[in-house]
């Protein structure tokens, strides 16, 4: 992989996905060995800087970072500097004259990451920004679609909710569509970015929108819920949960109706019993825990990519 920083999956070719695939899935193999820890990070500083709650894509970086030995460290908003009125560009100098040479970063803002890869000499990798893009959650997610199904090309993927407020569903667009997967949004009006009549919306491929779940989870072998981002909302843009939870819930009814051997996904943290039931999230069909395991060896693979001596994966 040819590329200083990974910022969202818009300017990833095919490709580049496929190379990042395939490396984690050795990076899953030394997962499963039982010293789970290869060398090829060693002497590398990797900081996670994290201006927004986190667990599961903080811990995930900072697992696939010790996994690769290399040094970690975790700076958050609160207790740094950042609370003195500390400059984000300032803060980066300082992690530039620490020796970063990867810094991992989420922020509220959309954007921020796009900053900070302008002024540190070493990688950005993009953990989330604002409503913006999430593209290490895209790639975990079209890792375990092809685990499951040993391709994407030609796969229906639904994905459903909170899609205007999603930077989890913006990433997976851009992946989805980019390895011939065919994407379908479905959520209330409100809540749905304006795609126009032909589902094009200018800086988005184009996608398919439908607002009646019922009819259109009939063609899905993928059904991805996500959260309802309230932290991003300013109110008023849902009717009530009642009412979502009746249209939009991805519960056992509406799953008897998807193609058979659909997968159920959902990025966490779930908001169980809204925009999933309880059951379907650990039924049968769920891959959930699967994401989350996937997501550290995807993160390996990209710190490795980025940083890593690329002799050191071989000796354990
Ligand atoms: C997502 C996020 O933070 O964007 N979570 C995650 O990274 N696993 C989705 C969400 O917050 O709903």
């Amino acid at each position: 992989m040819d590329r200083k920083d990974v910022l969202d999956l818009d300017d990833f070719s095919r490709e580049e996905i496929e190379e990042v695939l395939s490396t984690a899935e050795a990076m899953r193999e030394v997962l499963s060995r039982p010293i789970r820890r290869v060398p090829p990070l060693r002497g590398k500083t990797i900081i996670n800087l994290f201006y927004e709650p986190s667990t599961r894509t903080r811990i995930s970086f900072e697992l696939a970072a010790k996994n690769l030995s290399a040094d970690v460290v975790n700076v958050s908003a609160s207790g740094s500097s950042v609370e003195k009125g500390e400059s984000l560009v300032d803060t980066i100098r300082t992690l530039q004259a620490l020796g970063a040479d990867v810094v991992v970063m989420r922020h509220p803002m959309a954007g921020a990451p796009y900053l900070v890869a302008q002024h540190l000499r070493g990688s950005v990798i993009n953990a989330g920004d604002g409503c913006h893009a999430h593209p290490t959650q895209a790639l975990l997610d079209l890792f375990t679609i092809r685990q499951k199904f040993r391709r994407i090309h030609g796969l229906t993927v639904l994905i459903v909710g909170d899609i205007l407020y999603s930077r989890v569903a913006r990433s997976n667009i851009w992946g989805l569509t980019r390895m011939g997967a065919r994407v379908i949004l479905c959520g209330p009006p409100t809540l749905m970015p304006d795609f126009g009549t032909n589902g094009h919306r200018a800086g988005l491929p184009p996608v398919e929108v439908c607002h009646d779940l019922d009819r259109c989870i009939e063609r899905a072998d993928v059904v991805m819920a996500l959260r309802i981002q309230r932290e991003r909302q300013d109110g008023g843009l849902l009717p009530s949960l009642r009412e979502y939870v009746k249209l939009y819930q991805i519960n056992r009814e509406r799953m008897l109706r998807a193609r058979p051997g659909a997968l159920v996904m959902h990025p966490g943290p779930m908001n169980e019993g809204i925009e999933i039931a309880p059951d379907v999230a650990r039924g049968d069909q769920s891959v959930i825990e699967e994401q989350v395991t996937n997501g550290v060896a995807v993160r390996m693979a990209l710190l490795y990519l980025l940083a890593g001596e690329r002799a050191g994966l071989a000796v354990a």
